[in-house]
């Protein structure tokens, strides 16, 4: 099965050139900074997992920090999950330490002044029946739509795009099982490295180290000859919002490096034929997408990441391992077992969370430093200079607010702002 956006032949003759300079820029070893165009606390016009929809009662309301700002979660007057800003407009206390008394709204814990589900303020419980401050406070109202259990927010200024428009195509497809097999953890880290991470075959390297699973599985991993050489990576496909790559062209076995000998040093027992990286049934290799999702195929599954970016140095991580839908009961028990006994060890956590999370968690990776990328970057290089410039922010704003090289265009954020006011 293979999900594309577009065939490469439907490339712009823009894309082709940015390529074509990508790969120029690669052998020049590229200066492109973490943050010339990607700003340290995400793009915002794009909707965010913010919340599974089952973790807001009727009652107590739920806060959550995104890019930065701290949002309270409750439940509306239809029963919809609906966020604000957790502040008060009163004098500033945490919504989310009060209660929602009534069906449809959130009280402050402070004083009692009382919002309803569009972030008015209704009432002031204990100023006056007739409150002649309420109708001056408004809370900030965040839009939120639901999929799949998820709450999804819009964190953007601009006009919000339909939820659509920003679901990965896994989320549309009825016949994947998205959410089954997720996991939802805050990484102290930038949700820049994870991204970059996606694309850069560091897995060679990184996770090259003997696992006891590998000594077990069936095609047994172990004693075949492994990756060594990428020759690099290549663009293999890209498109308006995502980038797919591929290694340049992979060497196996065992490699003689001028000066230093031979690696890895030993590979007697790598007797059995070449063990293929993962292509995944999925047909496609790495692959990342704005805003911060990445895809790497794992087995019979894809492995998907979507950071949203918390603050500086904190990602909550969304980690869904995507698979299609069984099709019998035994399937779906087999599924399970494979995934709850197997994958979640070896694939989210022994992998993802305990070799690659503490390469790049706050202070043990330094993005400040001048950086100098190469042939194994080209998909950070494409990504950092040509794909975050076709970011929504860079779309409707000019730019995007925290990014080192272009910051929004203050006209264009002055119309924006000005649409919103008159929206309210
Ligand atoms: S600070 Fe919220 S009611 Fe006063
Ligand atoms: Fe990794």
């Amino acid at each position: 099965m293979v999900h594309t956006v577009e065939k490469p032949e439907q490339r712009t003759t823009v894309r082709e050139r940015e390529l074509r300079e990508t790969k120029d820029e690669a052998f020049g070893a590229s200066h492109i900074g973490p943050f010339d165009y990607c700003p340290r606390l995400g793009f915002r016009e794009y909707w965010y997992p913010g919340i599974w929809a089952k973790n807001v009662g009727k009652k107590k309301p739920v806060k959550v920090k995104m890019m930065g700002e701290d949002l309270v979660f409750f439940r509306g007057k239809a029963g919809q999950v609906v966020a604000l800003t957790d502040w008060c407009p009163h004098r500033g206390a945490r919504l989310s330490k009060g209660v929602s008394d009534f069906t449809g709204t959130i009280t402050c814990p402070y004083h009692g002044y009382v919002f309803d589900d569009a972030g008015q303020c209704v009432a002031g419980l204990i100023e006056a029946v007739k409150s002649p401050l309420a109708p001056k406070l408004r809370s900030k109202k965040y839009p939120t739509a639901e999929h799949r259990g998820i709450v999804f927010v819009w964190m953007g200024e601009t006009e919000p795009v339909p939820l659509e428009e920003d679901l990965p195509w896994e989320f549309k497809d009825p016949g994947m099982r998205v959410t089954n097999y997720s996991r939802v953890k805050v990484w102290g880290t930038n949700w820049t490295e994870p991204i970059w991470q996606g694309i850069d075959y560091h897995e060679f390297y990184l996770h090259r180290t003997l696992k006891i699973w590998n000594l077990l599985h069936y095609r047994l991993p172990f004693f075949r000859r492994k990756a060594v050489v990428t020759n690099g990576v290549r663009i293999v496909e890209e498109g308006d919002n995502f980038l797919t790559t591929r290694q340049e062209s992979i060497e196996y076995g065992q490699k003689e490096y001028p000066g230093l000998g031979k690696w890895p040093r030993r590979v007697w027992w790598r007797v059995l034929g070449k063990s293929p990286p993962a292509e995944g049934r999925f047909g496609w290799h790495h692959n990342v997408q704005l805003p911060t999702i990445v895809r790497v195929p794992l087995g019979g599954a894809s492995h998907m990441r979507w950071g949203v970016p918390v603050a500086d140095w904190e990602t909550r991580m969304w980690t869904f391992t995507i698979t299609e839908h069984p099709k019998t009961v035994f399937g779906r028990v087999w599924q399970d077992a494979w995934y709850w006994l197997y994958r979640r060890h070896y694939g989210v956590i022994a992998i993802n969370e305990n070799e690659d999370f503490p390469i790049f968690s706050a202070g043990e990776i330094n993005p400040e430093i001048p950086q100098k990328l190469g042939i194994l970057d080209l998909g950070v290089i494409y990504f950092r200079r040509h794909l975050a410039r076709r970011a929504r922010d860079f779309k409707r704003l000019g730019g995007a607010h925290g990014c080192v090289k272009q910051p929004p265009d203050p006209q264009k954020v002055a119309e924006w702002r000005a649409k919103a006011k008159e929206a309210r």
